[in-house]
């Protein structure tokens, strides 16, 4: 009768301990001391095998039921600890100041290039979208550059090895007598001038911003891949000064009040006449020059408006392109174009 009576005492004491042990390791040390191999109520489980028939399953059951007890009580007291220790030993300052992440920035091309389509928006033109796989026409025909132009040798451009696959409308494939489209990495971004054209009735004010692709060696001023910007205004009774004027009030805003520029007579076979586009301020000075090129232009050449299907008797208009590149180079005094895309932050930091 005297070992069902310890039963409860025992329980409700190690019960106490196991619930008052204020970390783990107490916790370990106390469920030794009571249910481990040589613990106190594990003793007092031993000792059932002393007792008579009668009294043993009144005894075995509390046992039993107690030991259940002391388990649950262990699992709780230690998940409570675990979740303690997991915790800061230090209350939280919420006076600390905090940990910033470093902001990101736009890349200086993109800068270059918001700053870029900024200025023409003020002067009422949208930004226009091509695709950067070309194909011959868009990038060549159409622009009035026959089959036999350099621009076209596989030398100095990407050719992609598909042919099938096709932008073209029917007309434009006769046009191509029967063949089926040579695809390849656009060039420049003239192709687009057509792809507007086609799509929409003049007046036209556009700037295309966009990658363009030339099989040219990396070296300190090129490289295989590189952005443009092309410009295109077409309406009634456009002149070479409605040129002259947009180019020098773009380039002034880009490049310094006190820029000047000139045009020079160039060949582009969609303009004529064309120009070469040159500009001097005092960056040019500090390279020891008085005049650096800076853009292609010209008025839109009559067969490019056969070719989209404007009367060029009605019809007149402007175009231009420059690289962006050259423009950031000039803009930040870098050498070397390559910097742009190595993705190098202690140098996109500058910026
Ligand atoms: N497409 C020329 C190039 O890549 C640049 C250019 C020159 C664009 C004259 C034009 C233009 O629109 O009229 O070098």
């Amino acid at each position: 009768m005297s070992l069902l009576n310890d039963i409860e005492p025992l329980k409700q004491a190690a019960l106490a301990d196991l619930k008052a042990a204020p970390d783990l390791a107490a916790l370990e040390q106390a469920k030794g001391n009571w249910i481990g191999a040589h613990g106190k109520f594990t003793a007092l489980m031993k000792q059932l095998g002393t007792l008579s028939k009668e009294e043993k399953p009144a005894a075995g059951k509390a046992i039993n039921a107690a030991k259940v007890e002391l388990e649950a009580a262990l699992v709780e007291r230690r998940a409570e600890l675990e979740l303690a220790a997991a915790l800061p030993k230090e209350p939280t300052d919420f006076t600390l100041p905090g940990r910033r992440r470093a902001l990101g920035k736009l890349h200086p091309l993109t800068q270059v290039t918001e700053d870029i389509v900024r200025s023409f928006r003020k002067i009422g033109f949208v930004v226009a979208d091509g695709p950067e796989i070309e194909d011959e026409y868009h990038c060549f025909d159409a622009l009035n550059t026959p089959a036999d132009h350099p621009a076209r040798d596989t030398q100095d451009t990407f050719y992609l090895n598909v042919g099938q696959a096709s932008s073209l409308s029917p007309s434009e494939k006769k046009l191509e007598t029967g063949k089926m489209p040579v695809l390849l990495l656009r060039t420049h971004t003239s192709s687009v001038q057509i792809r507007v054209m086609k799509l929409q009735p003049p007046p036209i004010r556009i700037i295309v911003p966009g990658r363009v692709y030339r099989r040219d060696n990396a070296d300190a001023t090129h490289n295989p891949t590189f952005q443009q910007i092309e410009g295109l205004y077409v309406d009634k009774g456009v002149t070479v000064g409605d040129l002259k004027g947009t180019v020098e009030f773009v380039f002034k805003e880009l490049l310094g009040e006190e820029t000047k520029i000139r045009f020079r007579p160039h060949y582009f076979s969609y303009t004529e006449p064309s120009f070469e586009i040159d500009f001097s301020n005092a960056l040019v000075k500090k390279l020891g020059k008085d005049w650096l090129e800076i853009a292609g232009c010209g008025m839109v050449h009559p067969q490019v408006f056969e070719n989209v299907g404007y009367d060029p008797e009605i019809w007149t208009g402007w175009a231009f392109g420059f690289g962006i590149e050259r423009i950031a180079m000039i803009r930040y005094g870098i050498n070397d174009i390559r910097l742009f895309y190595e993705n190098d932050v202690r140098f996109l930091r500058q910026f």
